[in-house]
Parts: structure tokens; C-alpha cells; sequence
């Protein structure tokens, strides 16, 4: 129903007067109540939503509007000239993923705002509330006075109704997504990127960030004020923020709502702000592990480059091929097969052929080699930041794969922030962010190219994750995080730093953390601040439908019995769930595997010894299961030589069953739960 005029008589007389009458407030609850919005006009005519949970204040009155670098700014001088209601309630199925079924229920608002000025801009401000939380976007029709626009700033703040803590990283330092998470008070915040979660002083979660995030640029947060927030959308490269034509709309600013952590971590609120699938049947995709010729290069043992150390040889990658053939690995990604990486490739990828193998790596021999074996080679695309020259070659580099049979590819963009280069037709150069609106539109073209030939992209140093992976279900994963890469350099991760992502970065969408280091030896020999435990509970606590078998073929020989929980544990779900867990401290994650009865269950802690106790109540009722569980020793401590302690041991359960586990410090443990027939 359309209700027009909400408050009669406001244009006439307000379009001269400096003063706005106030307007009544517009408001909607979501379906079940829980949650509610409220979008109120002051007497400047500036509009603000504030949003409450259970009748408590979440976000009070924040602003909304913009900056453009050309025309006068849309915040003030507003009206609301009608709103629309309706009620939305849908379950859909993913084709891969943490569940199966997602159950898509909303109420949806929509106010439609017109100035008061003589430009009589008009938009809409969508809000669609869940039980879960809130998301809205500004949507601008083409009108006379916007034929284009060009964005300065959004100016949508989030003004936190109280203080609390935040788990956060700085955006818009030099290397891109890949910081770790400060935790401060909210009241200390200065630029944040998104996801960043925030416990309430009461203890509510709450989780900040954006959803479809489509020919737009990326948004981070800066502090105005106590605990406000701002948007501060990623740059340009000399230009506007964001450039349009014509209609136009923002991503959906999302605030994901929960009692605690795990609720934060259940919400499909991000996913179910996408579009269904764009791509149709995507039987052709099929989530499983990987290894890699990977991990004596970040250990700097190997090279991409040509030379006596080059990783990407034929003897390597088929003694490679042989290691995922015994372990049931269907994947072997293979980096440095390709003509380009001499010289220094940082920030330089305009040597990059992605169709043209180096003489020692015999692509179609290994290909089919890996063929008699049943494993298929995964493709790795590293740009260096070249991201025209990579579009030039896009057709060539996805035909070179797909003719020989690649399901994935994995893409990179290793260069610092705002130095990925752009070349317009005319052949003029660019310097863009790594997630302003030209790559944000670069890395969606990437998941098209591929789509036609049916290949699936992993992307690494990508666009943060919005949720996107709904609509084109060809991109599996994404780095965008310090992952295990880091614990191989100086400055390693540190124990608890999964336990943070998983409450922040993982609400973006699956992490290509490339698990599974059991030496627990990065370069020069350095120790990995986990236990081996640990290693194997990451292939349950962080996900993605393309795991990696991230240590080498030798070191995997060391470890025999662990390995074994690596060989079972699959890469898709049926469902998922948070047994419990705080940010930062420890998570415990039970995931039920798709096609299958069996349970696997994975925690990991941080530098502190803990025990986690929880109801095995997910099991199915009158059923008995074989648990194998791989926990840390009584001596084990990511500190010492004993961080390799580990027990592997049987035992039966039922859904009445509570079990208590102990977690050593940098600890972590794995469970395996199999029905009997
Ligand atoms: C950084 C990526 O995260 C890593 O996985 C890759 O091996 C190197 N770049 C080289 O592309
Ligand atoms: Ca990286």
C-alpha cells in the first residue's frame, strides 16, 4: 500500500521557508518484532533512521545523505512524500556452502524522500529488517537533476546508542586487507574496515558492514564523534568516490543483531541481501580440497620465477600430483607455471601470460598426467596489480584453463593499496585502490569471464566479501585477511587471531586460509604459533568450499595419524553451528556434512589454556556415533616443542552426551562423529 503525503502540506510551504515543520517519523518492525526502524525528519529537514531490538536503542537518530563533487549536497531540506511496506518470506537453496537451506523472511520499508529545494532531487531509502538485523540502500531514479553523479562521500552515519568494544582493522593502509584486528573501546575507533563487530556495553553484538557491493565503491567507517561512525567510501583514482549514470543505487549498509557471537555468526542477513543466482546450474562446481606447489615458496625455499629454484617444475608438480592422488585430494593449485615472474613481481604483472607455461612445466603432459590420477590442476593468476593487462588477456587465460579441464582458478593482486593499474582506451593510466569502484567492477568482470567457461575464482588481495557469492556462485573464495601465509614471515599471527576472524572477517563469506601447516615451520625453520591440533580444527572453524592441504607432501609424510582427520573432513554443509565461543578468545563450530550423517566438529583457542564443554544435542536422537578425536596433549603449548603433542583417540557418543574439552594454550581440537549403522 502506498501512503502518499505521509504529513500533508510540507512542499508548498517548506520549498520557501528556511525552517522545516518536523514530520512525523516513519517506522516498521521486522516480521517477528524483534527488530525496528524509525527514519525521522528534524526541522532542518535532515533525515535520520535509528534502529531498535526488543524496544531497546541500537543505533540512535544518524544521518543520512551525500557529498557529490559537483552539485550541491543532498542531507537537508527533505521531505518524506509516501512509504511502502511488504512482507517477503522464502527458503532457497545453496548450491555449496555452511547451509543448505536459508530461510529468507523480511519486512521491507520503503521511504521515498524528495527536497524541498529547487533541485527536487528524490530517492528512496530501503530498509528490509530480519529477526536478525537491518539492512538498507539509497536508490535514486533517473531524474532531470541527476542525470550523473559524482560522489564525494556518503555521509550515512552509524551512531551507536551505546559504547562498547570493537574488533576491527584500519582501512586504507598500504597493505590492503591484510592487518590484524585491533579490539578497543568503540569510543576508540578511528578507520575501519568492514566487517567490524561490536559488543555492546549490555553484551549485544553487533556486526557492521555491507551486502552486494556492486559498481559502487567499498565502504570503510571513520569515527566522527563518541561512538559514531561514519561511511568513508574507498577513493577514486582522481576522480569522484563513485560515478554514475542515470538511476542509481547504494550496496545495502548491513547491521547484523544477535545476543552473542555465535548469533552474530548464524545470520544469512548478508547472503539474503543478494540476488539468487545469475549463473544458473553450477553442477559443474564441486567444493573439495587442494594441495599446492605453494608452501616451500611462501617459505622461501622455492620461486615463482624461473631459475634452479623454481618450484613449478614437472618432476615437483607430478610428485605433487602422486601426494593428492593418495590422500583423495582432487585438487593440486600450481603457482610459477607461468611466463612472467621473473624479475620482481610485486607491484609489477605486466609480464604475466596466463596462456603461456615456462619450458620446464609441461602443462598438457602434467595435465594429463593428473588425469590418469584423478586430479585436476587449479590455475593461478597473479596480476602483480596489471589489472588492465589482465583483461586484455581475459578470453586467452580462462580458455588456457578451461581446455584443460581447471574447476578453479586462483587470482592475485599483490601490489600495495592504490597501486593497481588501470588504462583507459585512450591508453591513459590509473592508480587504483584495491577496492574502490573500478576494481569493485574489475573483479565482478573476472567472475563473468570465468563463468563462461566454467571456471570458479578464488580470488586473493580481493574486494572484501559482500555476499555476492549468492548471485555468481563461481566465486568460491577470497583471501582478504592475514592467513596462514603470515605465519611462515616475522611478525606471525598470532593464537587468537582465528578466534577473531571468525567473528569478523568470516561474516564476509569463505576465507581461503590455506589450513593444514601440521610441521608447524614457516621460513628459516620459524615455529608457527599453534598446535598441530589446531591446524586440523581450522578445516572446520574457518570455511570455504576450496580448502587447501597447505604443507608439503615431506611434511605430511611426518604426520601420519593427523592427517588422517585432513583426508576425511569435506569442504560442503548441510548446517552449521556455533557451539559457543567469544571474539578473539575461542569458537567452537559444528558443521554437518552435505550428502552425508556425519558431524565434525572443530575448536580453536587463543594463548591461554581453556576447557569448552558443550551438548552433543545436534547429533541425531536414538543414534550412537564414533567420535575420533584429535585434541592437544596434556603437554602441548604453541610455546615449546611440544606444540606437536597431540592425542587421537575413540570414543562412542549420543545426542544426551555433554562433552568437556580441554584447549591448550594456541590450542585448538578436531572431532570426527560418524553413526553407526
Ligand atoms: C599472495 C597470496 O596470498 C599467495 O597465496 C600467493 O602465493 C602470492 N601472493 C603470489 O601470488
Ligand atoms: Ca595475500
Amino acid at each position: 500500500m502506498k501512503l502518499k503525503n505521509l504529513v500533508l502540506g510540507l512542499g508548498v510551504t517548506l520549498a520557501a521557508a528556511p525552517l522545516h515543520a518536523q514530520q512525523a517519523p516513519v517506522s516498521a518492525t521486522s516480521p517477528d518484532g524483534t527488530m525496528s526502524v524509525e527514519l525521522t525528519i528534524d526541522g532542518d529537514g535532515r533525515a535520520a533512521y535509528s534502529v531498535n531490538r526488543k524496544g531497546k536503542p541500537i543505533i540512535a537518530p544518524s544521518k543520512l545523505g551525500f557529498l557529490f563533487t559537483d552539485v550541491a549536497k543532498v542531507d537537508r531540506r527533505l521531505s518524506v512524500t509516501g512509504q511502502e511496506v511488504r512482507d517477503f518470506d522464502e527458503s532457497w537453496t545453496q548450491p555449496w556452502g555452511e547451509w543448505a537451506e536459508i530461510r529468507n523472511r523480511y519486512r521491507e520499508l520503503k521511504v521515498h524522500l524528495k527536497e524541498t529545494t529547487a533541485l527536487a532531487r528524490v530517492f528512496t531509502v530501503t530498509f528490509r529488517l530480519y529477526e536478525d538485523g537491518v539492512g538498507f540502500r539509497y536508490e535514486f531514479p533517473d531524474q532531470p537533476n541527476m542525470a550523473e553523479t559524482k560522489i564525494a562521500e556518503e555521509l550515512t552515519e552509524f551512531s551507536f546508542a551505546q559504547d562498547g568494544t570493537a574488533w576491527w582493522k584500519p582501512a586504507f593502509l598500504w597493505n590492503r586487507e591484510e592487518y590484524l584486528y585491533n579490539k578497543t573501546p568503540l569510543s576508540a575507533v578511528s578507520t575501519a574496515a568492514t566487517p567490524a563487530t561490536i559488543k555492546l556495553a549490555d553484551g549485544t553484538h553487533v556486526a557492521l558492514h555491507e551486502a552486494a557491493l556492486v559498481d559502487y565503491s567499498s565502504m570503510a567507517v571513520t569515527r566522527t564523534e563518541g561512538t559514531t561512525l561514519r561511511a568513508n567510501l574507498t577513493p577514486g583514482a582522481g576522480e569522484p568516490k563513485v560515478q554514475k549514470a542515470g538511476a542509481w543505487k547504494t550496496p545495502w549498509r548491513t547491521l547484523i543483531v544477535a545476543d552473542d557471537a555465535a548469533g552474530i555468526y548464524h545470520s544469512h542477513l548478508m547472503l539474503n541481501l543478494n540476488e539468487p543466482n545469475k549463473l544458473g546450474n553450477l553442477s559443474w562446481f564441486k567444493p573439495g580440497k587442494f594441495a599446492g606447489v605453494w608452501w616451500n615458496m611462501i617459505k622461501g625455499e622455492w620461486t615463482w620465477a624461473r631459475g634452479p629454484k623454481h618450484g613449478a617444475t614437472n618432476e615437483n608438480v607430478k610428485r605433487y600430483i602422486d601426494f593428492a592422488a593418495a590422500n583423495g585430494i582432487p585438487h593440486l593449485l600450481v603457482e610459477g607455471w607461468n611466463v612472467g615472474w621473473d624479475g620482481d613481481w610485486f607491484g609489477n604483472g605486466h609480464d604475466m601470460d596466463f596462456a603461456k607455461p615456462t619450458e620446464d612445466f609441461d602443462a598438457d603432459m602434467l595435465v594429463a598426467y593428473g588425469k590418469k590420477k584423478g586430479v585436476r590442476l587449479i590455475g593461478h593468476h597473479e596480476t602483480g596489480g596489471a589489472a588492465t593487462h589482465y583483461e586484455n588477456q581475459f578470453d586467452k587465460a580462462f580458455k588456457f584453463a578451461a581446455d584443460r579441464d581447471y574447476m578453479v582458478v586462483k587470482t592475485g593482486y599483490v601490489t600495495d593499496a592504490a597501486q593497481m593499474e588501470r588504462e583507459d582506451s585512450d591508453g591513459k593510466k590509473y592508480r587504483e585502490w584495491h577496492e574502490g569502484q573500478w576494481m569493485v567492477n574489475h573483479q565482478l568482470r573476472v567472475i563473468e569471464a570465468a563463468a563462461k567457461y566454467k571456471i570458479a575464482i578464488d580470488s586473493h588481495e580481493p574486494v572484501k566479501g559482500t555476499g555476492l557469492h549468492r548471485t555468481y556462485p563461481n566465486w568460491v573464495a577470497r583471501e582478504g585477511m592475514r592467513g596462514m601465509e603470515y605465519n611462515s614471515w616475522g611478525g606471525k599471527n598470532p593464537p587468537e587471531h582465528e578466534a577473531n576472524v571468525v567473528f569478523t572477517r568470516m561474516l564476509e563469506g569463505p576465507m581461503d586460509f590455506t589450513p593444514g601447516i601440521l610441521s608447524l615451520k614457516g621460513e628459516k625453520d620459524s615455529d608457527i604459533l599453534s598446535t598441530i591440533a589446531k591446524q586440523l580444527a581450522l578445516y572446520v572453524v574457518i570455511y570455504s568450499p576450496v580448502q587447501m592441504v597447505a604443507d608439503t607432501p615431506e611434511n605430511y609424510a611426518k604426520y601420519p595419524e593427523p592427517m588422517k582427520f585432513i583426508r576425511d573432513v569435506p569442504t560442503d554443509w548441510q548446517e552449521t553451528r556455533v557451539l559457543n565461543g567469544e571474539i578473539g578468545d575461542y569458537v567452537t563450530i559444528a558443521r554437518k556434512e552435505r550428502g552425508g550423517e556425519g558431524w565434525y566438529v572443530g575448536a580453536v583457542g587463543d594463548e591461554e589454556a581453556r576447557t569448552v564443554s558443550f551438548k552433543l544435542d545436534f547429533l541425531t536422537p536414538g543414534k550412537r556415533y564414533k567420535a575420533e578425536i584429535y585434541r592437544d596433549g596434556d603437554d602441548a603449548d604453541y610455546r615449546t616443542e611440544k606444540r606437536h603433542s597431540i592425542v587421537i583417540e575413540s570414543k562412542m557418543f549420543v545426542s544426551d552426551d555433554t562433552l568437556t574439552m580441554r584447549i591448550a594454550p594456541g590450542g585448538g581440537f578436531a572431532i570426527r562423529l560418524v553413526p553407526l549403522k
